[in-house]
């Protein structure tokens, strides 16, 4: 069933579902099975669903994308193996030539700035700004409301609300931007204890971002997290 716009100029193969007014551009490809909700639109170049990049895996299943997302030009989301399908939420900016790999889930309201790269299987949760050119160690999960910087090679999972860069990325600071409402000192150590303070206070929000992170987490071990008092990870 198809109630968007696919432009002539795009190929659409195999069972693709595409929502209300969601716009495909030129010069796009969709390998089915590929289900994309309403309102996206999906710039110049972009391929959907092509096959799962694995030797010993075949793909399984396909890419399932929400709403309201931006996906930017010649990006590539790529089908699944046999886990679960490559999934994409709701509310994301992916600006142009982003990577995303088989297996992968992206949340909501996600950014990734140009040329960001995820190999397979990670999870990014909600909120999650990915500075340009960053790359992501597959099976990698970033916890909600955390930002990784441009250029950075991330190689462990990222606790929510901190912000990350360098290779291999490291804790820069916590992410005071995403926790508005509380004082934020100038002296990193000083917020490190606030924001511990937040998390044994269990404050709603941040709680729940936590719960969700550890759900995913862990996969390669607990060795491989960015926390955000060091001497923890
Ligand atoms: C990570 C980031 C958020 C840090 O911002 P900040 O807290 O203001 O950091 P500062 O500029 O004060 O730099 C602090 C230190 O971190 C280093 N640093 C900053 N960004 C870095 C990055 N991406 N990778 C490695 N080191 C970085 C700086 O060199 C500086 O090092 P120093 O203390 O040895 O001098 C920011 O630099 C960044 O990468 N933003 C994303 C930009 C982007 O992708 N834009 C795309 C727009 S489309």
């Amino acid at each position: 069933m198809t109630k968007g716009y696919i432009h002539p100029k795009a190929q659409v193969w195999g069972k693709v579902i595409v929502g209300e007014d969601t716009i495909i551009e030129p010069f796009c490809v969709i390998h089915g099975p590929v289900t994309i909700g309403k309102n996206n639109l999906i710039q110049t170049g972009t391929v959907i669903g092509s096959p799962a990049e694995h030797r010993s895996k075949k793909t399984g299943n396909s890419v399932i994308i929400g709403n309201d997302n931006i996906i930017g030009p010649h990006s590539v989301i790529t089908g699944a193996t046999d886990i679960h399908p490559t999934t994409i939420g709701d509310g994301n900016l992916f600006m142009a030539g982003i990577h995303i790999s088989h297996d992968c889930i992206v949340g909501n309201d996600n950014t990734f700035s140009h040329k960001v790269i995820l190999a397979g299987e990670c999870a990014i949760m909600n909120n999650v700004n990915l500075g340009s050119g960053s790359m992501v160690h597959q099976k990698t999960v970033i916890g909600s409301n955390s930002m990784v910087g441009m250029g950075s090679v991330l190689t462990k999972d990222v606790f929510p609300y901190l912000i990350v860069c360098g290779n291999p990325a490291k804790f820069h600071k916590i992410n005071t931007h995403r926790l508005k409402g509380y004082r934020w000192s100038s002296d990193n150590d000083s917020n490190k204890i606030k924001f511990k303070e937040l998390i044994t206070k269990k404050s709603e929000e941040i709680i729940h971002d936590i719960r969700e992170f550890h759900k995913y987490s862990g996969k390669r071990g607990k060795q491989r997290v960015i926390y955000y008092e060091e001497g923890l990870n």
